[in-house]
């Protein structure tokens, strides 16, 4: 069966012109969004309603208003990783990362990794390298498993869970020193 010429390319055209129409409409937008595979679990339905009260508590708020909220956020945030920073009580052997690390910068000196002997890095600069490969890991690792690493190694103590309140604060105050210098993750040495 043949069409004239005119029909058969209103024919081709009329999926994508319903196509774009569609996704004009938001409808293309939305199944993209949600799915088509039923229901979220029950504990991610949770997450997912605590997100978009706080974001709806947030987009209430007058303009200036957030941007004094967010501000307050990460001052705050800055302020409890410092702390946690000079805190002893993130290990079990008296030192904090204060110790090795004082003021974000190094004692000098080194300390005994097995065999080897370890140089303390300053921590200017080192956020802006992670996530990267450390062979104690054996893994490509973030800022937070790297603060981890020297809990357990030098402050003999657990390891914090990294969506944890500290251990946020404390990759943010890492992070903090390294304002401003080019992001480049995987990088090794110094
Ligand atoms: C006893 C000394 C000591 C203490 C205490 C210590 N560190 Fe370290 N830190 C080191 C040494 C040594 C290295 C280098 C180890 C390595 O590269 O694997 C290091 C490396 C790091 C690095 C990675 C630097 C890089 O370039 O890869 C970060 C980040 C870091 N420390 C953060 C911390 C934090 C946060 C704490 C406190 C929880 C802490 N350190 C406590 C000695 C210490």
């Amino acid at each position: 069966m043949s069409y004239p010429r005119k029909t058969r390319s209103v024919q081709l055209l009329f999926p994508v012109v319903a196509a774009l129409a569609a996704a004009l409409l938001g409808h293309a937008g939305s199944a993209a969004a949600q799915g088509t595979a039923g229901k979220p679990p029950a504990a991610v339905k949770t997450m997912q309603d605590s997100a978009m009260k706080a974001m709806e508590k947030f987009m209430a708020m007058p303009a200036d208003k957030q941007n004094a909220y967010v501000k307050q956020k990460q001052k705050a945030s800055m302020e409890r990783g410092e702390v946690a920073f000079k805190d002893p009580r993130l290990g079990t052997n008296g030192f904090s990362c204060a110790t090795c690390h004082p003021g974000g910068k190094t004692k000098e000196g080194s300390v005994p990794m097995g065999k080897m002997q370890t140089p303390i890095p300053s921590l200017q600069g080192v956020a802006a390298a992670f996530p990267k490969f450390k062979i104690g890991n054996d893994a490509v690792i973030t800022l937070a498993d790297m603060n981890n690493n020297c809990i357990v190694m030098f402050l003999n103590g657990e390891p914090l869970k990294t969506d944890s309140q500290k251990a946020r604060d404390l990759a943010y105050y890492v992070a903090s020193l390294s304002q401003g210098v080019l992001y480049s993750p995987g990088k090794q040495g110094n």
